[in-house]
This record gives C-alpha cells, sequence and structure tokens, in this order.
C-alpha cells in the first residue's frame, strides 16, 4: 500500500466520522437556539427514569421535534412536553426552564417526585403546568408566579407543603384554573386568589389550610363553576361575597370548622348548582 493511499483511507475515515457526528449535530441544533432545547430535553430524559421505552425513541435518528411527547413550532422550538400517565419515575429536570418558548409541560399521572424546580419560574410563555397525580413534595416555589401567562396550575394530589404564595392572585392574573387539592399545603388562604377574575375551578380540597376565607373571595369572580374548599381546617364564617359567585355549579366546602348560617334563598344566589356540600 502506498503513503498516498493509506493517507486517502485516513482522510475518509476521518470525514466519515466527521459527517455523522455532523449530521447528530445539526439535528439537535435544528431544534431550538443552538440546540438549547435539544439539550434541556436530553437533561430531562436523564433525570426522568422509566417511560415504558418512550424515552428510548428519544435518540439520534430523529430530531426532538419528531420525538413522542414534544411539539415544536414552525421556528423548530419546542412548545409542548406532554408525556402524561407514561410511568416516569425520577425527577424533573431544572434544564426545562432553558425551553424559553414552552407553552405547555403535562407530565400529570406518573411517579415523578422531589421538587418543582424554581427554574421553570423562567418559562413566560407557559399556559399549561399540569403536575398532578405524581410524588412531588418540597415547598412551591415562588419562582412560579413569573410564569404570568399561565391558565392552567394543574398540581393537586402530590404531596406539596408550605404555603401558597400570599401574591399567586396577583401575579397569575389569567389563570382559569387553580389544582392544589390533596396535598399538604398549610397557612391561610390567600385574600389575593379574589383578584383571579378569569378563574373557573378553584380546588384546594384536602389541604391543612387553616383560617378564615379572605373577605375579597367571590365578588369579583364571576365565571368560577367549581369551589372546593373540603377537608381543610378553615374556619368562621362563610363571607357573603361568595354568594356572588352566580356561575356555580359544584360548591363543595364540607369537613372544615366553618360556622354560621346559610342564607335560606341559596338557590336563587346559586341558580346552576349541581352539588352542594356543607
Ligand atoms: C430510535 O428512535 C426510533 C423512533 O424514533 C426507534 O424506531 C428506534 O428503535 C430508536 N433506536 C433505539 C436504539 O432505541
Ligand atoms: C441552560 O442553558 C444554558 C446555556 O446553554 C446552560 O449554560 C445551562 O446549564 C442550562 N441550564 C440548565 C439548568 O441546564
Ligand atoms: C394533561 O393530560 C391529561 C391526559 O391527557 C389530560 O386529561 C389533562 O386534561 C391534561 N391537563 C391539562 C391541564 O390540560
Ligand atoms: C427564579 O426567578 C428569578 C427571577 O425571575 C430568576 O432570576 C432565577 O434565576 C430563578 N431561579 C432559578 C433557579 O431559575
Ligand atoms: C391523593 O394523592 C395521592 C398521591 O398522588 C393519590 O395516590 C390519591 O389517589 C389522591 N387521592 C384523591 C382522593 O385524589
Ligand atoms: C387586588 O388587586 C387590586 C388592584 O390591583 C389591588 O389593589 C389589591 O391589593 C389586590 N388585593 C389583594 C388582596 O391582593
Ligand atoms: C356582589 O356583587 C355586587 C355587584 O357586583 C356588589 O355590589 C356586591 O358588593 C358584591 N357583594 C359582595 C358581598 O361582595
Amino acid at each position: 500500500m502506498t503513503t498516498t493511499t493509506v493517507a486517502m483511507r485516513r482522510a475518509s475515515l476521518l470525514l466519515l466520522l466527521l459527517s455523522s457526528s455532523m449530521s447528530v449535530i445539526l439535528q439537535l441544533a435544528a431544534a431550538g437556539a443552538d440546540g438549547q432545547d435539544a439539550a434541556a430535553l436530553l437533561a430531562f430524559k436523564a433525570a426522568a427514569v422509566g417511560g415504558y421505552g418512550v424515552l428510548a425513541s428519544w435518540n439520534a435518528s430523529a430530531g426532538p421535534c419528531s420525538w413522542e411527547g414534544v411539539r415544536c413550532n414552525r421556528h423548530q422550538r419546542v412548545v409542548a412536553l406532554s408525556l402524561p400517565s407514561h410511568g416516569l419515575s425520577g425527577t424533573l429536570s431544572p434544564a426545562l426552564g432553558n425551553l424559553s418558548s414552552l407553552r405547555t409541560l403535562n407530565m400529570s399521572s406518573n411517579g415523578l417526585h422531589g421538587d418543582i424546580p424554581a427554574s421553570l419560574g423562567r418559562l413566560r410563555r407557559l399556559g399549561t403546568l399540569d403536575l398532578s397525580f405524581n410524588t412531588f413534595s418540597g415547598e412551591l416555589t415562588d419562582n412560579l408566579t413569573s410564569c404570568t401567562s399561565l391558565q392552567y396550575l394543574v398540581l393537586g394530589s402530590n404531596i406539596l407543603t408550605g404555603r401558597i404564595p400570599a401574591d399567586l392572585g396577583d401575579t397569575l392574573t389569567r389563570l382559569q384554573w387553580l389544582g392544589l387539592g390533596n396535598n399538604s399545603f398549610t397557612g391561610f388562604v390567600p385574600a389575593s386568589l379574589g383578584n383571579l377574575t378569569s378563574l373557573q375551578v378553584l380546588d384546594l380540597r384536602m389541604n391543612m389550610l387553616e383560617g378564615t376565607l379572605p373577605q375579597e373571595l367571590g365578588s369579583n369572580m364571576p365565571q368560577v363553576r367549581s369551589l372546593d374548599i373540603c377537608g381543610n381546617n378553615l374556619q368562621g364564617a362563610l363571607p357573603s361575597s361568595l354568594y356572588n359567585l352566580s356561575s356555580l355549579k359544584n360548591f363543595d366546602v364540607g369537613n372544615n370548622n366553618f360556622h354560621g348560617r346559610i342564607p335560606a334563598d341559596i338557590g336563587e344566589k346559586f341558580p346552576q348548582l349541581q352539588l352542594l356540600s356543607l
């Protein structure tokens, strides 16, 4: 063999190596600004173990925008990551905070545990965050109140502790659904919740909330159809502002320590009522 052919073979081998790694890099770069989205997804994959093999399809044979559970916009940025009921059992990677175009994150009904990462507070476009039916623990990070586009904040049926951020109702002003039920939240129901004028569902059931309900709750919430605060340690009289919730269908305030009278004309105040539990 002449030196030239050896050199040529080496060169072509090098080219081959280069081109195959280039294609991976190009595919990764295809998703998101300089591959930042792909890197975040790979960090998510590494932390969220399990998944009945769904994450095995997250490989370089196709770009991240075609991975199961991932949806991109026309700029190849990741806008949705949805893997509900996929048997994931690890933790939620803080790298998700880098998916700056993300609008939907739905990981409901998995076995994910650990903290809800504070980095999610960087997702200014996030409209839907559903982490319900997992075993997330720790306190609700104040950073979530930076997700000012949130419409659906659904964190029910975890083991979250601590207080509900006091300013939640003044920062997440677009909320339609606030689901914090079946956790271990303590402290008061923040008065700011009364400022959630687009709210339709308020689920705080089965926590350890205490004190009286704020006088603000209900007077400026015309769209609320479900109010479920049963199974807490709430006390005092139900504020009369509640009787302004004229769209209410489901009203459950049972298993608390409320006292006082229910107005005799409650049927007139809640003309659409289907479920009443006191
Ligand atoms: C890579 O993903 C594709 C589907 O996107 C799948 O058919 C293939 O089996 C995966 N490869 C590995 C090694 O898991
Ligand atoms: C987010 O992206 C930046 C820049 O690519 C990187 O330095 C950082 O480590 C990423 N953050 C996380 C939590 O992965
Ligand atoms: C999350 O996904 C589940 C399963 O598809 C769905 O039932 C639920 O409505 C989704 N959550 C939100 C807030 O859309
Ligand atoms: C929490 O939010 C603040 C303000 O938006 C931000 O500077 C900080 O980086 C966030 N924390 C994390 C861990 O991303
Ligand atoms: C409460 O949450 C736990 C943990 O996610 C779940 O197993 C249980 O089914 C939930 N109970 C109700 C009544 O939603
Ligand atoms: C509700 O919003 C108004 C107007 O922004 C504000 O003045 C008030 O302090 C808020 N109430 C609570 C309890 O946060
Ligand atoms: C109920 O709503 C009416 C009209 O919006 C308002 O004048 C009244 O103050 C409200 N009552 C309570 C108790 O908030």
